[in-house]
């Protein structure tokens, strides 16, 4: 058994290239008293990965030669902790490496009959409790609303779409493909999908929400945050969830113009997923029941081996991926 570790190489400038990352062996990790030593079986791609490269994700920065931090799935090959045995299955930390230890105190056992595994990395997991507090305890939909998501078709976006169509409200997601747009109208159950690549936003938007905005979940800033703000209802809630169109950008692009918000008497909420975590086993037991009874749907966007990771977070971070990026490790 060998351990292989993706690490940073070069701070990238724009949008990350794989020769910003070099795949190397590392040590198998020591298994410390109270540690539990994990095989990783899946790697989570996530966006925010690219702010703690450049230093802007919560004050969190990582060093050049550093293993890159994720979400990690896997198997229990040794334990230091009775609680955990060996073959058990595991949520953590781990980063992107095939072997990882870590404290008891912060793994969490799955219940693979809940779900498949690689969907605690996903919507069961961090990006689905994103979705599903962001849109309940922020977004606040009432039957008949009209809800706006963009970045539509990944993890974060398509739960927003299907929580909100259960909440009894028009779901319109903004996507940046044809493949995309199919996906999330035909899969789960949009009402209608804007294309922002090929469409007018302003023209497609008032045309998919003749009765105007109520939630906006904004995943992506910029342009598309802009024109949403212009079709707001009274009384609308934003929910300023993510910066897809910044993260790849050393500058931070000044604007957008707040005036609509003003007019529409709406209110701007900033979204941290850390603060919701109580609700966390509440939403996996909720997702879990939703996915069996086919109300909940969510496709994965797999690559394969610990070498295909940077290929696969340069794909993520240009937009490219369809579903959750996820790394499955045999
Ligand atoms: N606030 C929090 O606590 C929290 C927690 C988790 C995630 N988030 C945020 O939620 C958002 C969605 O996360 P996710 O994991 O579900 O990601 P994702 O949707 O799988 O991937 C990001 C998507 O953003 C879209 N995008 C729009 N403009 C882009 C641009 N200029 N460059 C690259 N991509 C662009 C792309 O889809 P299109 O082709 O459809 O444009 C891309 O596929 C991200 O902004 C993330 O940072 C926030």
């Amino acid at each position: 058994m060998r351990n292989r570790a993706v690490v940073l190489r070069h701070f990238p400038a724009g949008v990350p290239g794989e020769g910003d990352f070099e795949i190397v062996d590392a040590l198998m990790p020591d298994i410390a008293p109270g540690q539990i030593g994990v095989r990783t079986r899946f790697i989570s791609l996530d966006p925010y990965v690219r702010g703690v490269i450049s230093g802007r994700h919560l004050g969190h920065r990582l060093g050049l030669g550093e293993v890159i931090v994720g979400g990690t799935v896997g198997e229990v090959m040794a334990s230091n902790d009775a609680r955990f045995a060996i073959g058990d299955w595991v949520l953590g930390s781990g980063g992107w490496q095939s072997f990882w230890a870590e404290s008891s105190t912060t793994l969490r056992r799955l219940d693979l009959k809940l779900a498949p595994p690689s969907s605690a990395l996903g919507v069961l997991g961090m990006p689905g409790l994103t979705a599903y507090a962001g849109l309940i305890y922020l977004g606040l939909p009432k039957i008949g609303d009209t809800v706006v998501v963009s970045a539509a078709a990944g993890p974060v976006g398509a739960t927003v779409g299907q929580l909100a169509k259960r909440a009894g409200c028009r779901a319109i997601g903004i996507v940046g493909s044809t493949e995309k747009a199919r996906l999330i109208t035909e899969q789960f159950g949009f009402d209608a999908a804007i294309n922002y690549k090929t469409e007018s936003l302003s023209t497609a938007l008032a045309a998919a929400c003749p009765r105007k905005v109520d939630v906006y979940f904004d995943n992506v800033g910029g342009a598309t945050l802009e024109a949403v703000l212009q079709q707001l209802n009274l009384r609308a809630r934003v929910v300023l969830c993510g910066l897809m169109t910044q993260y790849n950008q050393a500058e931070r692009p000044s604007g957008p113009n707040l005036g609509p918000v003003i007019g529409a008497r709406a209110e701007l909420k900033g979204l941290v997923v850390y603060d919701h975590f109580d609700k966390l086993t509440h939403w996996t037991a909720l997702a879990a029941e939703l996915i069996n009874n086919g109300t909940l749907r969510y496709q994965e966007d797999l690559s394969h081996g610990i070498e295909s990771a940077p290929s696969a977070f340069v794909r993520l971070m240009r937009g490219e991926n369809v579903g959750k990026a996820l790394v499955a490790l045999s």
